[in-house]
């Protein structure tokens, strides 16, 4: 169920980064959320993607704020340490190894450097609490955890992402899952070949 690795997905994943960066431009605290992350790779690569991006400044400002239901501390020590084993980071795009990770100490192990772990920080959420766990992200990622959910839990949760997500914001999601057809008046897809979507504001104020 944990299975991850960085840079997965990479094309929605660099969309989702370009098409949110001009609504992040205007906000002091930008926030992203990456919900179901299990050890990690997937918030380090948006961070390491929104790096490639941004000026110095702007990106020492945004929040990643990863979350996931295990609850044993496993994921929030894996993420605070954000130590891989080389042998898992040996097909990142060219460049990125060199210029994101560093020697830890441990042969056979590299760290993330420290301008983009940390952006990143981690707390234990259920999705299916619905309870959103902020306001205002520009954007949402949630990739390979719904595909566990049942219909009824998944169109809970894509509200709930609908309320956390601010005007226009964007949500990020797994190949396999359609938007089901009563959400939607709520999110719009802005890219034919990934699942990425905008928010749209559903008019009567409420998901
Ligand atoms: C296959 S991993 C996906 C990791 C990453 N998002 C990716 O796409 O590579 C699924 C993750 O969803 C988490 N998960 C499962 N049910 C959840 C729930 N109810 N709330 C939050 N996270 C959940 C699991 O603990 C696991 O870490």
């Amino acid at each position: 169920m944990a299975f991850t690795f960085f840079f997965r997905d990479q094309q929605v994943l660099e969309r989702a980064v370009e098409y949110s960066l001009p609504s992040l431009a205007g906000r002091n605290h930008p926030r992203i959320w990456d919900a179901g992350v299990a050890m990690g790779q997937e918030p380090f690569t948006v961070s390491i993607l929104f790096a490639e991006r941004m000026g110095h400044f702007a990106f020492n400002n945004l929040r990643i704020e990863a979350t996931d239901v295990e609850n044993t501390g496993q994921f929030r020590l894996a993420i605070e340490a954000a130590v891989y084993p080389q042998e898992e980071l040996s097909r990142l795009p060219q460049g990125i190894l060199e210029k994101y990770f560093e020697e830890d100490g441990r042969p056979g192990y590299l760290r993330v450097i420290d301008k983009v772990r940390r952006r990143v920080t981690f707390q234990c959420h259920d999705l299916l609490s619905f309870k959103e766990i902020g306001h205002g992200y520009s954007l949402i990622v949630c990739k390979n955890v719904l595909l566990h959910f049942q219909p009824g839990e998944r169109i809970e949760v894509l509200k709930m992402f609908h309320r956390a997500l601010a005007p226009g914001g964007f949500l990020a999601t797994e190949q396999t899952q359609e938007m089901p057809p009563q959400l939607a008046h709520l999110f719009e897809r802005v890219i034919p070949d990934g699942h990425l979507f905008r928010k749209v504001e559903s008019g009567d104020g409420a998901a």
